[in-house]
């Protein structure tokens, strides 16, 4: 096999003690399939980090630590303040990237499973996009090597096995991934104190504080759902804020949830980013519906609210699963007066998008059918994952600006959301048609998507058609698509594309 061979090549085992790595040049050591990627050496690397995944133990609760699977790491070259640990958490640090770095990264797995990470929404090589067939067993070591070429903005990483994934991610392998730049540097958004994550995550705990992570059929079916929700991996109700403007960078990061966020005061909400960064103008809705893996980071203003006071994130009841109830996610309490004011700016950046008439297949876009098939499993085109394999429907020529449209109307059987995502590039979307028939069940949600801006992941719902736009730039090789409820992604609802020359 061609890959797990040139995979070998640049792998070695980091058992017994042996540290010394000999790094092939990445392009011989994938020959023409590894695209344009770059070999660097050592002088050029501007970012070298170390990310292990390993066993560990966190306090949660009072009581009984949880078990749980988490990234730690360590700088290797660059500044210390590249990674961010996040006190009493289990997700991995907050790796803070610069557009433009050259970055290496050594993952260790020294879980007893095999896993692979995968940098999502980061436009990179295929070499470096963690595929799962670049899965690597327990004591190995894989290294990446990119360069940071997206927007500066909210993108995460977390492990790819084929059909392990969710529960990974469950069991809390999980981090963020910030993205900066001179464009958003200019407008002087709240820094430091004042940009908070927000990882939003549902777990259901045994009476031991353990995760307790469900495999029933029906729950590979719905996609797993929690019953209490964690905040940046730990039980945060409630954040100490100033009363002045923050910027909060929600990230779904549930393996099945979808939220309908909004203030429990009911104050609009301010969308300054998506997935793949700023919007070109700031945009208000009474709620946004964030489905897992998708971003947005808003602008929080608690300036003019009285010291003492708080403000609830809520998510509203809705017609997706487990969305019955109304609930709390956190709360913000403003706790003092703040004597610095910040203004939102009106013009956020200046957005390059594409014209859907220059699509190379305007006339005719490539469909993806979600379906469901045999024995309650999801797929896509009536087609499960293959491990290498693209069929010939899912060419795509280099440079090629296309049209995709998922097709949620799928035969007789249930439908349900599907967050759909591609993997290495983000897109635009823009064209959402509703079947009348699921109108109801569409419009608790419908007023929270926010298709503006760029976009790595985006919810199909029941009933739905939905047309993204996207050139496939830079990279040849093998890239994923799939849903993103990691139960379905890991039953198979995932393919491969191929970027072709
Ligand atoms: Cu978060 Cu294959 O992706
Ligand atoms: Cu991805
Ligand atoms: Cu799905």
């Amino acid at each position: 096999m061609h890959y797990s061979q040139s995979r070998r090549s640049f792998i070695k085992k980091v058992s017994a003690g042996a540290s010394v790595l000999v790094l092939q040049p990445l392009l011989s050591a994938c020959g023409n399939n590894a695209g344009s990627s770059p070999a660097f050496t050592n002088a050029e690397v501007d970012i070298e980090l170390r990310l292990s995944a390993i066993p560990d133990k966190v306090q949660l609760f009072s009581g009984a630590p949880t078990i749980v699977w988490r990234y730690t790491g360590d700088v290797i070259k660059g500044p210390q303040k590249t990674l961010e640990v996040i006190p009493d958490s289990y997700l991995g640090p907050i790796i803070h990237l610069q557009k433009g770095q050259h970055v290496r990264v050594h993952f260790m797995n020294q879980l007893n499973e095999s896993s692979i990470i995968h940098w999502h929404g980061l436009h990179v090589p295929e070499s470096a996009d963690g595929h799962p067939r670049l899965a690597i067993s327990p004591g190995e070591e894989y290294i990446y090597e990119f360069t940071v070429m997206d927007r500066a903005g909210t993108y995460w990483y977390h492990p790819h096995p084929h059909g392990r994934t969710g529960p990974q991610v469950y069991q809390g392998l999980a981090g963020l991934l910030i993205v900066h730049d001179s464009e958003e540097d200019k407008l002087q958004l709240p820094q430091g104190a004042y940009d908070l994550p927000i990882v939003i995550q549902d777990r259901l705990f045994d009476k031991d504080n353990q995760f307790f992570y469900g495999g029933s059929p029906m729950d590979q079916m719905m996609g797993f759902l929690g019953n209490r929700l964690l905040i940046n991996g730990r039980m945060q109700k409630v954040f100490s804020v100033e009363s002045r403007p923050y910027r909060l960078r929600l990230l779904n990061g549930s393996n099945a949830r979808i939220y309908s966020l909004a203030w429990s005061d009911g104050s609009p909400i301010t969308v300054i980013a998506t997935d793949g960064g700023l919007l070109e103008k700031p945009i208000t809705r009474d709620h946004i519906t964030l489905a897992p893996a998708q971003r947005m980071d808003l602008w929080a203003d608690f300036s003019g609210r009285s010291v003492g006071s708080t403000l609830e994130l809520i998510s509203r009841a809705n017609s997706t699963p487990g969305g019955n109830d109304e609930f709390q996610i956190t709360a913000f309490s403003i706790d003092e007066d703040a004597s610095t004011i910040s203004e939102l700016p009106q013009q956020l950046s200046t957005l390059i998008l594409h014209d859907p008439k220059n699509a190379v297949n305007a006339a005719s876009p490539r469909q993806f059918d979600l379906q469901m098939g045999m024995g309650m499993t999801w797929n896509i085109n009536g087609r499960t994952f293959e491990m290498e394999k693209a069929a010939n429907d899912e060419r795509v020529r280099l440079g090629d600006l296309e049209i995709w449209q998922f097709n949620n109307t799928g035969g007789m059987g249930m439908l349900l959301p599907h967050p759909m995502h591609i993997h290495g590039l983000q897109f635009q979307v823009i064209e959402r048609r509703i079947d009348p028939r699921y109108i109801d069940r569409y419009d608790s949600l419908s007023g929270g998507l926010v298709d503006e801006g760029w976009h790595d992941t985006v919810l199909v719902m029941p009933g739905e058609q939905v047309r993204v736009l996207i050139r496939f730039e830079d990279y040849q090789g093998l890239f994923l698509y799939h849903c993103h409820n990691l139960e379905h992604e890991d039953m198979g609802m995932m393919r491969n594309y191929r970027v072709v020359g």
